[in-house]
């Protein structure tokens, strides 16, 4: 069965639940002690239906809550959407919700799997996302730029899609890349960054249980400003790993070269993990602003995520450039 993805003149005002109200129910079922955070549901309600569907299933009993979500408050959709980083629409954090919606075609979208795998091949969206359940994931989100959110995916567990293709025993690593088409991306006719942005992970951190494939925010499909129709996110590291509107994945023995470290890589690692520890070497990392928050605050070491993660890298030196 193919998701039906609506435009946004699709979905009718009546049906679309406001974000304040969203909030209220989730202090509301906090209080209530019924549900911590985060909710499983079936694709096909994510682009059909609204919040107030999920709210429904969660009432059923449909949705399990994710024990991976946090029960800090979301930011809201408009910060979300409107305080971007996507190099391909501007360097401006207000160029990516200006000229991405309307340049962004996301329909019909594929990703091309490659490299070290049994079953490569080109894959439409839909057939991606389909044999997969959707969580909502409400993660921690931090920017090496030391600026935060909390953010309300929807996706799914990497993991689960990483395996469909068979990885060999010789995948170290994937890679995974962005678009690449200056038409709907026209920051790319200029060589300010080697197009298309890549990304990359080892392949345990792929596999990792937080890493995911997000496609939605808010119970709404993905943006095009936050990386329509699929992007990674890995809550633990900083956010340039999390690449965007993504058409490759490419298992690899060899440690792939990201977008970042390619150009500065006295600036920018492989692992990017969040180290409140280790400065970026023009600021601190010791502390963050929450955008929409006046005051900054402590960062914590794997972005909070430490209980999680830390087990990946026993044995290495996370001070030392080899694992920045
Ligand atoms: N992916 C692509 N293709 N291009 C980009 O410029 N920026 C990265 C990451 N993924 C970027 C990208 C950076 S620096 C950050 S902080 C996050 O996207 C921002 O994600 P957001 O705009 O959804 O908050």
């Amino acid at each position: 069965m193919l998701i039906r993805r609506p435009r946004r003149s699709d979905v009718k005002p009546s049906e679309i639940t406001s974000e304040s109200i969203y909030r209220r129910r989730r202090e509301f079922m906090k209080a209530a002690g019924t549900i911590a955070a985060g909710s499983l549901l079936a694709p096909q309600w994510l682009f059909s239906r609204t919040l107030d569907d999920l709210e429904q299933l969660r009432d059923l009993g449909e949705l399990k809550p994710s024990p991976y979500s946090t029960d800090e408050s979301p930011n809201s959709f408009s910060d979300i959407t409107t305080y971007n980083n996507f190099y391909e629409y501007g360097f401006g954090k207000d160029d990516p919700a200006r000229h991405a919606p309307g340049l962004l075609r996301v329909e019909p979208w594929s990703v091309e799997v490659t490299g070290e795998c049994e079953k490569p091949g080109t894959y439409a969206f839909e057939d991606l996302v389909k044999p997969h359940r959707l969580e909502e994931r409400i993660y921690r989100f931090r920017c090496v730029e030391a600026w935060s959110m909390v953010i309300p995916w929807v996706g799914i567990p990497m993991v689960n899609v990483l395996k469909r293709f068979q990885p060999t025993s010789r995948a170290r690593y994937v890679e995974f890349v962005t678009l690449m088409d200056p038409e709907q991306m026209p920051a790319q006719r200029r060589p300010s960054l080697p197009w298309p942005y890549r990304e990359g992970l080892r392949i345990d951190e792929a596999m990792h249980p937080l890493s995911i494939f997000a496609v939605g925010v808010y119970g709404k499909e993905m943006p095009a400003q936050n990386g329509a129709p699929i992007r990674l996110v890995v809550p633990w590291k900083y956010g340039f790993k999390s690449s965007k509107s993504l058409v490759k994945i490419r298992f690899t023995e060899e440690q792939p070269l990201n977008t970042w470290q390619q150009i500065t890589p006295e600036e920018y690692g492989f692992y990017a993990n969040v180290n409140p520890e280790v400065d970026h070497p023009r600021w601190s990392q010791a502390r963050e602003r929450r955008v929409g928050s006046f005051f900054r605050q402590s960062t914590q070491m794997f972005n909070g995520y430490r209980e999680e993660v830390a087990h990946l890298y026993r044995g290495m030196d996370l001070r030392s450039r080899e694992y920045w």
